[in-house]
């Protein structure tokens, strides 16, 4: 299937117990402050492409109603550098204003995709706005940005699989990998 030749950071197995406490932590968090009409339950955005794997076990570990959208932001820059600069490649489908939104996104690195997803949302005036990663990778940022929920604080390494890619490979991984250096 693919090339295992990736030093494995976090196993399948480990994955999934991280994944299942924060589902339990998100379930705690909203149960009693629900208002469950239709139109009020929590809605979870997935940043694609990299939270979908992630997105798909987390809801699966929340024990609440809640409705789901995916967003596709785009971050411009140079090779591997950020610009900063993002942009809402498609958009969600559902309006927001006085909802209750937990945005899930694969890793918070520079924190430039989740800052302008958040000030894009913010200004759509939802009633809570809450922020969940997979993982928080250790660098040293000029954005000062927190998840209210993470699965992993991580070195600050380039990391594969459990929907994050290499130049769009790896993603199928069911572990988290580091790269060999090549
Ligand atoms: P940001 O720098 O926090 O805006 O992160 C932008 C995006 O870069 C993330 O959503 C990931 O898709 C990607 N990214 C950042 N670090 C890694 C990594 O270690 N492996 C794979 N993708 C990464």
């Amino acid at each position: 299937m693919v090339e295992a030749k990736e030093r494995i950071l976090y196993s399948e197995t480990q994955i999934a117990e991280a994944v299942k406490r924060v589902g339990a932590e998100i379930t705690r968090d909203y149960t009693g402050r629900l208002e469950e009409t239709e139109d009020k339950i929590p809605l979870i955005i997935g940043i694609l492409k990299g939270s979908f794997i992630f997105m798909a076990d987390l809801v699966r570990e929340i024990d609440l109603p809640c409705k789901m959208d995916f967003m596709v932001a785009k971050s411009y820059g140079q090779g591997t550098v950020s610009s900063g600069y993002v942009r809402i490649v498609k958009d969600i489908d559902t309006d927001i204003k006085d909802r209750d939104v937990i945005v899930v996104e694969d890793i918070l690195d520079t924190a430039n995709t989740l800052s302008s997803v958040c000030e894009i949302l913010r200004a759509r005036k939802p009633k809570s706005l809450k922020v969940c990663v997979f993982l928080d990778k250790k660098i040293d940022r000029k954005l000062q940005f927190e998840a209210d929920y993470k699965c992993f604080d991580i070195e600050n390494e380039f990391v594969v699989g459990y929907g994050l890619d290499y130049a769009e490979k790896y993603r199928n991984l069911p572990y988290l990998g580091v790269l060999p250096p090549v």
